[in-house]
């Protein structure tokens, strides 16, 4: 299919933006055709210009157009993937299984995280999950990149976003990455795209992160990004057969903006 780069337009126009995305691509697939390059052009440049004016565009040719103008449903269908200066974010594939293994299997990178190193079987079933989770469009969902270090051209990590409340428009970010690549500030670039996510595409308003207390490359991570910490619970849940300890970060949209205006990733359809 044509590749078109899209950035997000402007503050509170993400959510609107990814509907409308979705949009196009429900109509044109439904067709079983694909958008001529003009009309890409067309949504692109209305895009840019002003969410309501593209989907006054796509309503133009969408008989029964289900929604009315104005109302925008945060969500997201990121069929697409998200370029960083150094790194690819994509959903997995089945293909990814050796690259999960490498760091999933490691007694070090499960260390303090709720799950212990993977065997292979395990690995197997957590990538099938993984592959899944394409898309946030209800709360509890996880939205899951595989972090390929274009240098590599491996897959070194994951990230992710979960859905925490559309009331209260708020969200959570999750990394693990593999040793073999830590050091780099590769998870911190691939963060930093889903904190931008988060706050342009779904509109959030508070992103959090949580680790345990002796993570504290975790914890230096959050802090590097702007997130604040929050909480140091003590004893509040049982991890591994031990009580632990867990820190909580969280940054806001504004401040988030308002440190990183320029940290938009470009956005590939396709
Ligand atoms: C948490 C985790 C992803 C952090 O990995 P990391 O390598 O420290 O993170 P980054 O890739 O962002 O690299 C940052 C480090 O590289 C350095 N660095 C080098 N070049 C850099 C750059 N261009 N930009 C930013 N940092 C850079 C930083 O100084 C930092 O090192 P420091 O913490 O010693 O100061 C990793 O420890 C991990 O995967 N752990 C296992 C799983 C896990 O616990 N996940 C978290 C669950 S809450």
């Amino acid at each position: 299919m044509t590749q078109m780069a899209v950035r997000p337009a402007g503050h509170g126009d993400g959510a609107a933006m990814a509907v409308l995305l979705a949009e196009m691509d429900r109509f044109y697939g439904a067709a079983g055709t694909e958008p001529p390059d003009e009309r890409l052009r067309q949504i692109s440049e209305a895009l840019f210009a002003s969410p309501p004016a593209a989907y006054a565009l796509l309503a133009s040719e969408t008989p029964g157009w289900p929604v009315s103008l104005g109302y925008y449903r945060p969500m997201l269908f990121p069929g697409h993937s998200i370029e960083t200066p150094r790194l690819t974010l994509r959903p997995f594939t089945p293909g990814d299984f050796d690259d999960l293994y490498a760091y999933q299997s490691r007694p070090d990178v499960a260390r303090y995280l709720h799950w212990d190193a993977r065997d292979r079987a395990q690995v197997r079933q957590a990538l099938d999950r993984q592959c899944g989770e394409t898309a946030l469009d209800a709360e509890g969902d996880w939205l899951t990149f595989a972090v390929v270090w274009r240098e590599a051209g491996k897959v070194v990590g994951e990230v992710g976003l979960k859905w925490l409340s559309r009331e209260h428009r708020q969200g959570e970010t999750g990394f693990v990455f593999n040793p073999d690549y830590h050091g780099r500030g590769l998870a911190t670039e691939a963060t930093e795209a889903m904190l931008t996510l988060g706050f342009d595409n779904m509109g959030w308003h508070r992103i959090t992160g949580s680790c345990d207390a002796r993570n504290h490359p975790s914890a230096r991570l959050m802090e590097r990004i702007g997130m604040r910490r929050e909480a140091h619970f003590i004893h509040n849940q049982i991890v591994k057969g031990e009580w632990a300890e867990e820190l909580v970060y969280a940054i806001l949209d504004h401040e988030w903006k308002a440190r990183r205006p320029s940290a938009a990733p470009y956005r590939h359809l396709g």
